[in-house]
């Protein structure tokens, strides 16, 4: 019996060491086929000189290629090395949405003597905490029937529905709902997504006027009329260009026209839509204030413009015809974006060069405005990589009235910098409409950590004004804070952008 037994033991043994050999041969010989077969392709080919002088190792250049963008972020990449955000900037965003603290040990791992490094002036006497004050809300159209008391400094920057997942628009209209912030649409129309939190928000007007066109794509006044009756919608903003992508208009490939989003943008659904590269009926700068009337008489409510700086003589231009017009006539805001903005897709020459970043182009504008005696009307909003304490800090310095981020409001969604928003496969389901990797972001969740994020940078900004000594942050001036220069010494920011007339830096 136990003999037999050892022997079907010994004969299934064999068998399946036999059938092991097998496969392996077979395994092999296929590999050699497959090496073979790709062998002859890449030789014989001639689009790829890599492949026909190294075929199939060559290859190995390219997933090399693949695989080295996911993992030089987590093995090779220092703490402060990647852009657009390195690893420091990502991981305080992220542990600021998760309410994690925010304290680091041992010192800091940023070099100080880096160029255009900002150092803040702390005082002998900070303020102490029981003299520090809430902002204060801050008003913006002055002259409309229905001006907007802004509550926060820091604010979520425009983001289409359509570069952004339907759960992500969700996420953060409930999130700036709780953190008493506005939200900005982005140029893609509002959606039910925006209204559904019951935040603040702020419709956006591109130049293919999404959500508020007729049949022929020309701003409608009706459809105006339409999106200004929610009370959720405080402003509305004509988008003249964004730092990552001026002077180009969006394009809307046709298989992301769905019924929804053709019904939201006001477009035929199923065909792309190609939004064009700056509004067609604004021609010059008189053009441009007849639009701001028209859009302020028809809604009632404030009307700013957004852009990113390049050539400037034209705010002046601007600043004459207002006067001439009288100050009514003027934008109640302008954003002013930075060169080095984000977008859901943009060709790589506009991204990297063209368009001045925010360094440059806020204290320039703000000068602009304070000595044609236009800046208490004009509230001046900024944008471009601000989102940690010292950047918003840095731009309330600069001259700023608020701060709006996109990226960093993305950041407390759990974006990782796949740097994927232009492709269908966003893996954390922020800016893709694929149900299956929507599926790990849960708004609710999602909206704790928006306001989370709000909450800690809001708080650690006023840490930094209350070490300058002022009582809030809108108190911080040019002489708060300095910049490292190329020779690794500081200078204060008021010296190298004097304020026109020396005007008192107070700004409300
Ligand atoms: C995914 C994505 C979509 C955007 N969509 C718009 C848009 O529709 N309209 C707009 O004016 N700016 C858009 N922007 C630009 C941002 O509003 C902002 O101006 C720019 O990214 C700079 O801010 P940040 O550095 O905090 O991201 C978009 C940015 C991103 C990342």
């Amino acid at each position: 019996m136990l003999m037999e037994e050892i022997s079907l033991i010994s004969e299934v043994t064999l068998t399946g060491i036999s059938w092991l050999t097998t496969l392996f041969i077979f395994a092999v010989g296929l590999g050699a086929l497959v090496v073979a077969v790709l062998f002859v392709i890449d030789v014989s080919q001639t689009s790829d000189a890599i492949r026909r002088n190294y075929p199939v190792v060559g290859r190995f250049r390219y997933v090399f290629m693949a695989l080295g963008e996911f993992f030089r972020q987590y093995f090779f990449a220092m703490d402060r090395e990647e852009l657009p955000f390195n690893r420091a900037e990502r991981e305080w965003a992220h542990r600021a949405a998760k309410g994690r603290g925010n304290t680091i040990a041992f010192g800091s791992t940023r070099n100080l003597a880096a160029p255009n490094t900002a150092i803040f002036v702390n005082c002998p006497f900070p303020t102490l905490d029981e003299d520090a004050v809430a902002t204060k809300t801050m008003q913006i159209g002055p002259f409309c029937r229905t001006p907007y008391d802004a509550p926060s400094f820091f604010n979520i920057s425009g983001m289409s529905y359509g570069a952004l997942s339907g759960p992500a628009v969700r996420a953060l209209s409930l999130g700036a709902k709780k953190a008493k912030c506005w939200m900005n649409t982005g140029e893609g129309g509002l959606s039910s997504f925006h209204l559904e939190g019951g935040c603040d928000i702020v419709f956006q007007i591109g130049t293919a006027k999404y959500g508020v066109r007729d049949t022929d794509g020309k701003l409608s006044d009706k459809k105006l009329q339409e999106v200004a009756a929610h009370d959720q919608v405080r402003m509305f903003e004509i988008k003249l260009s964004q730092g990552a992508k001026p002077g180009k208009g969006g394009i809307l490939p046709a298989d992301k026209v769905s019924a929804e989003i053709a019904a939201i943008r006001g477009i035929p659904e199923g065909e792309a839509s190609i939004s064009p590269n700056r509004h067609p009926e604004i021609n010059s700068v008189d053009d441009l204030l007849t639009m701001i009337k028209r859009i302020r008489d028809v809604t009632g409510k404030p009307v700013g413009i957004k852009f990113v700086v390049g050539s400037y003589g034209w705010l002046d231009v601007l600043c004459t015809k207002i006067h001439e017009r009288g100050a009514e006539s003027a934008p109640d805001f302008i954003t002013v974006d930075s060169g080095d903005g984000g977008t859901g897709a943009a060709p790589m020459p506009l991204m990297d060069n063209v368009g001045l970043v925010l360094r440059e182009s806020l204290p320039m504008v703000d000068d602009i405005l304070t000595r044609r005696d236009l800046r208490k009307r004009i509230r001046l909003i900024s944008s471009g990589k601000l989102i940690t304490p010292s950047g918003v800090a840095w731009a309330l310095c600069a001259g700023a009235d608020f701060v709006v981020s996109a990226r960093g409001f993305m950041f407390s969604l759990g974006c990782i910098q796949a740097l994927k928003c232009n492709r269908n496969t966003c893996p954390t389901g922020i800016t893709t409409h694929n149900p299956r990797l929507q599926r790990g972001l849960k708004p609710e969740r999602k909206s704790e950590r928006v306001a989370s994020y709000w909450r800690n940078i809001t708080h650690e900004v006023e840490i930094i004004a209350h070490s300058c000594g002022v009582d809030e942050p809108r108190g911080l001036n040019r002489n708060h804070v300095r910049i490292v220069q190329a020779n690794g010494l500081s200078v204060p920011m008021a010296d190298l952008h004097p304020r026109p007339g020396n005007e008192a830096e107070e700004k409300t």
